[in-house]
């Protein structure tokens, strides 16, 4: 069996080559990315000499060498993971978003009837169905929850959503769609709000808590992400979605606080700026279909969950150090700097 894994040099997806290479040793992994600023090849280190792994720097809007490598591997699995994916920059420039999140799922698509591949699995979030409000904790996002995206991001994993099912519809290729909530872990790049605070707190830097810091995400530790795709992609029906999360909502000023409280950070680093425009307000997932026609559910608590991750941070402090002190430093000054 060969996978195909783009975007696999980023956060969820180096975790997914890692969870596949140990749950199917026997399998071929083959990993696709272009090295964005979010790839980092350091990540891959463990598994680069495993004879069953390659990596492949290759661009997923590039089809010739796309299909280059699909003539080579010929794949029974593809799971497209490669995005651009902070809602931050989507705001500041859309069109990239637009070109690898729509227009590369296309070519990865196109690439999979051209060569016959038996499943396409396409990693969504549950941002494409807007926000929920903070007074109405009854509501969840179903699979049936109408598309309302707010950002450009959410946007483009929407308009990429539709194209894989109007690929199924008017192609028949055997697609399956999840769509996730927020992930955190090891290997998480620390523009996101957890490393980031992570990372502030230790060098004694402001916290940025966005607008009143009462938004709510339904946090989920990447592995269980892992454990579910690895569920779907080998018995979900072809076809449909499948939501991903479950019954982990936090506030952002509780998780801020939380991380203070591990690494022994006085709150008073903590400081509200301006809100994010836009800003979606609550995110919650109804688990149900997963759990019901697949037996998934998520393991991991967030309280035992952040504490895995902060100790992660401070054992793997070269990882994301590198990070913060290049490239990085300047967009930092762009998106904070006046804040
Ligand atoms: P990430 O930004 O950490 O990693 C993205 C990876 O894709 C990087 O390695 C980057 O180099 C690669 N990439 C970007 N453009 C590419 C291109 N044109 N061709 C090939 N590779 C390219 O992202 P992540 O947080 O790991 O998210 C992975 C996927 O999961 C995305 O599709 C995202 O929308 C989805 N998702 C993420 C979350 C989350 O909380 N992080 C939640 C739900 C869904
Ligand atoms: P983020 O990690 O960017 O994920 P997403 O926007 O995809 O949910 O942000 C998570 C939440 O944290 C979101 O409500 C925005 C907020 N946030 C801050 O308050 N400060 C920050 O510096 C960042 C990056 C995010």
């Amino acid at each position: 069996m060969t996978v195909f894994v783009t975007g696999g040099a980023g956060f969820i997806g180096a975790n997914f080559i890692f969870y596949m290479l140990r749950q199917h040793p026997d399998y071929r992994i083959v990993c696709i990315d272009k090295l964005t600023y979010a790839g980092n090849l350091s990540t891959l280190e463990p598994v680069m000499s495993n004879p069953n792994f390659r990596f492949a720097k290759v661009d997923i809007c590039d089809r010739e060498a796309v299909y280059q490598l699909f003539e080579e591997e010929n794949p029974d699995i593809v799971v497209n993971f490669a995005a651009e994916s902070h809602v931050d920059r989507s705001i500041e420039d859309p069109e990239i978003f637009l070109r690898t999140n729509i227009l590369g799922t296309q070519v990865m698509m196109d690439a999979c009837r051209k060569f016959g591949t038996k499943r396409y699995h396409q990693v969504s979030t549950d941002e494409v169905y807007g926000d929920l409000p903070l007074d109405r904790p009854d509501l969840f996002f179903t699979e049936q929850t109408p598309i309302h995206a707010s950002s450009p991001y959410s946007a483009s994993k929407a308009g990429a959503d539709l194209m894989v099912m109007a690929y199924y519809r008017t192609y028949g290729l055997p697609v399956t769609i999840s769509r996730c909530s927020n992930n955190y872990g090891p290997y998480h790049f620390p523009e996101k709000l957890i490393p980031l605070m992570i990372a502030n707190a230790l060098a004694d830097k402001p916290l940025p808590v966005y607008g009143d810091g009462l938004n709510v995400r339904d946090w989920l530790y990447v592995e269980d992400h892992c454990r579910a795709i690895d569920l779907i992609i080998h018995n979900g029906r072809v076809g449909e979605v499948y939501n991903v999360g479950g019954h982990n909502e936090m506030s952002n000023i509780s998780i801020v606080r939380m991380i203070c409280r591990e690494l022994g950070k006085p709150e008073s680093l903590i400081t509200y700026v301006t809100d994010r425009k836009g800003h979606d307000r609550r995110y919650a997932i109804d688990p149900t279909k997963i759990h019901s026609e697949l037996g998934w559910l998520p393991e991991t608590k967030f309280e035992d969950g952040i504490k895995k991750t902060v100790k992660w941070y401070l054992d793997n402090r070269q990882w994301w150090e590198t990070i913060v002190s290049g490239e990085y430093r300047n967009y930092y000054e762009k998106m904070y700097g006046n804040r």
